[in-house]
């Protein structure tokens, strides 16, 4: 049992400098390029045990923090001197197909690889991750996934809450098990989902964070392998109300308007950003929860403390804010209106083994299930058939609005309808209908179950965006 609960600061990841910055001969923008190195490290979880061995991007977990503006490209090179193979997605980046970071699209111990991203969307809060066959969920559990930031001047323009790291806080989420003596349980093995008893905050089990009373940014990203998060706010000594707050992003960046809740579900790979105002709350001290209860979102097993996440120790006295959230954030392009149903997709399970309308990713011949002409715009239905299970369902390059949710006990939630997405969660029994735009690129792109134990055990397939034929 872990006891050091809320006794260690919330580690913020480092950001991370380009090596060199060039110019692109061809379109005249700035190239940044940055290096990578997948290395062991080890991190002392438990007191007076062993230290646990993990593999991570710079040896740290999360990896440093990349921030770039919008429209400067980067080059990342990833030097591959872990343990096995890797395979780096941008997840949320719209990548052509060679740097998308193909499960089979392998680097070995020893090797390395130049991804090209071209950074041209509008702010949002991206991640990068392990994506290696059958090694995704064990490559990211020990350490392979960070946050990437693309920030642009009409954000900036907002005033919301600001400077990395200050005012600007990454919220990376995990679960985890330990063994007795220290060290982390490998996930190799687990065919059903990896709940985790150990729930961390940017690598550190139920840290603390001091603020001070006045508003912050907080960027939510649920890194877990299966565990989906209800955040909340409380009073450490009233748990029983739920604070509100607002939310101004998703995974594809600014909100049209904030959406003021008081509970936030973020399932495996999403990304929500909230605003917390905490000037009300000078000298007391608030707790980020996670809602545990029958009707969550799909997470079987809880624990003693799974219902922790983060204290956050207020200081007293007044400070000067000028930061704010204004009443309408952007304009959101929603793919233009399309009817019919263009695709269903069914998750299920069969034979303990996880699939797609029939389908796993290994088997090569019947993989690709939807072809797409590049610039049309399609509604796919994807339905979760496999009874308890809650599946976090990505989609590469695209960007889609989430249109219904139906079957179960929810609708689409406010913050879900409000910006477009990259995951969205198929609750007990529901079905989600989805709209995108298919493009920029035409090629072959994976869409998953982002549990990740379900997506090593073959929950996923590939699309591929093809030339308009005319
Ligand atoms: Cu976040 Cu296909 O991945
Ligand atoms: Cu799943």
């Amino acid at each position: 049992e872990y006891t050091q609960i809320y006794k260690t600061a919330l580690p913020i990841p480092p950001k991370k400098e380009p090596k060199y910055k060039i110019t692109n001969p061809v379109t005249g923008k700035e190239i940044w390029y940055f290096e990578i190195e997948i290395k062991p490290f080890t991190t002392q979880v438990y007191p007076g045990k062993k230290p646990a061995r993990l593999v991570g991007y710079d040896g740290i977990s999360p990896g440093p923090t990349i921030i770039v503006p919008r429209g400067t490209e980067s080059v990342v090179r990833f030097v591959n001197n872990g343990d096995r193979e890797s395979s780096i997605h941008l997840h949320g980046s719209p990548s052509r197909a060679p740097f998308d970071g193909w499960a089979e699209d392998l680097i070995f111990p020893g090797q390395y690889k130049d991804y090209y991203y071209p950074n041209n969307q509008a702010a949002r809060f991206l991640w990068y991750h392990d994506h290696a066959m059958h090694f995704t969920a064990e490559n990211a559990y020990f350490g392979q996934a960070g946050a990437y930031l693309i920030n642009d001047p009409a954000e900036d323009a907002l005033g919301l809450p600001s400077g990395y790291g200050q005012y600007d806080i990454p919220i990376v989420l995990g679960s985890k098990y330990y063994n007795a003596d220290g060290t982390l349980q490998t996930t190799i093995g687990e065919e059903d989902s990896l709940w985790g008893d150990v729930i961390h905050v940017n690598g550190q089990p139920w840290p603390f964070f001091n603020v001070q009373p006045r508003k912050y940014r907080f960027r939510f990203l649920n890194a877990a392998v299966s565990r989906n998060f209800d955040l909340y706010f409380v009073k450490a000594n009233a748990v029983n109300t739920k604070l509100p707050f607002q939310v101004i992003a998703s995974d594809a960046g600014l909100l049209e308007r904030p959406i003021t809740t008081s509970d936030l579900i973020v399932a495996v790979a999403e990304r929500y950003e909230i605003v917390f105002d905490f000037s009300k709350f000078a000298g007391q001290t608030l707790e980020l929860r996670n809602l545990v209860d029958a009707n969550g979102i799909g997470t079987d097993d809880e624990y003693l403390n799974t219902h922790k996440v983060m204290r956050i120790v207020v200081s007293s006295g007044a400070v000067t804010d000028n930061s704010k959230v204004p009443a309408a954030l952007a304009t959101i392009p929603f793919p233009p209106d399309s009817t019919g149903i263009d695709h269903h997709f069914r998750f299920h399970r069969t034979n303990s083994e996880w699939r797609i309308n029939g389908v796993g990713f290994a088997d090569v011949a019947n993989r690709i299930l939807a072809k797409v002409p590049r610039g049309t715009v399609e509604i796919w239905e994807l339905e979760n058939g496999s009874g308890g299970w809650t599946h976090p369902i990505h989609i590469h390059l695209v960007d889609f609005k989430v249109l219904e949710r139906f079957g179960g006990d929810r609708g689409v939630m406010p913050y879900e309808a409000a910006g477009l997405k990259d995951v969205v969660w198929l609750g007990k029994g529901e079905t989600v209908l989805v709209e995108a735009h298919y493009q920029p690129w035409v090629g072959v792109y994976m869409f998953h179950c982002h549990n990740l134990i379900h997506e090593d055990n073959d929950m996923m397939g590939a699309f591929n965006v093809t030339k308009l034929q005319n």
